[in-house]
């Protein structure tokens, strides 16, 4: 992939198109879980935004692991790109969290979240920006 000079930067950008689609998404959501935005219902908001998040994390994955396969050998060995995938584990296992428990009651809500939603919001909004900053950082090691 390397070799075409087109093709690298071409899948960098549909990466950072895909993170940008993720993370806004999911922040937007979990700024609304945490009390902001108290107009917007959470459970059509959370309806709107939950398969722009989706599509969003299957770009970057996917093209996050062909930006991976073009230098792995340095990659993997990259403490930064180390750090943003034991954040993405994280920022996933939270998720499961989230959907596994709170979620399941979303019709009961209302207009406020229970605080174990506010919970997992909060941890999400810092996860992923730290997969965000560990990424970005990937170029600097
Ligand atoms: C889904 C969550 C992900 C987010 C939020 C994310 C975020 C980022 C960010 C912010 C950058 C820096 C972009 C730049 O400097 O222009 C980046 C670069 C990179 N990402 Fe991801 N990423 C994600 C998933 C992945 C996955 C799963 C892999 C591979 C297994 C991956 C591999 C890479 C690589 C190799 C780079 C470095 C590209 C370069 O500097 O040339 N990313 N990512």
């Amino acid at each position: 992939m390397r070799a075409s000079p087109a093709l690298y930067p071409a899948v960098e950008i549909l990466h950072i198109v895909g993170f940008v689609v993720l993370v806004g998404s999911i922040l937007a959501l979990d700024l609304r879980l945490l009390g902001l935005g108290r107009a917007i219902a959470i459970k059509p908001m959370a309806q709107l935004l939950l398969p722009v998040s989706r599509f969003g994390f299957v770009l970057a994955i996917g093209m996050g692991f062909l930006l991976f396969s073009a230098d792995a050998s340095h990659v993997v060995k990259n403490p930064a790109f180390q750090a943003k995938l034991l954040l993405l584990a994280a920022a996933l296992i939270n998720v499961v969290i989230a959907h596994a428990g709170s979620w399941r009651h979303v019709e009961r809500w209302g207009d406020e979240a229970p605080a174990a939603a506010k919970a997992t919001a909060l941890a999400s909004l810092v996860l992923w920006l730290g997969v965000i900053c560990a990424g970005r950082l990937i170029a600097y090691f």
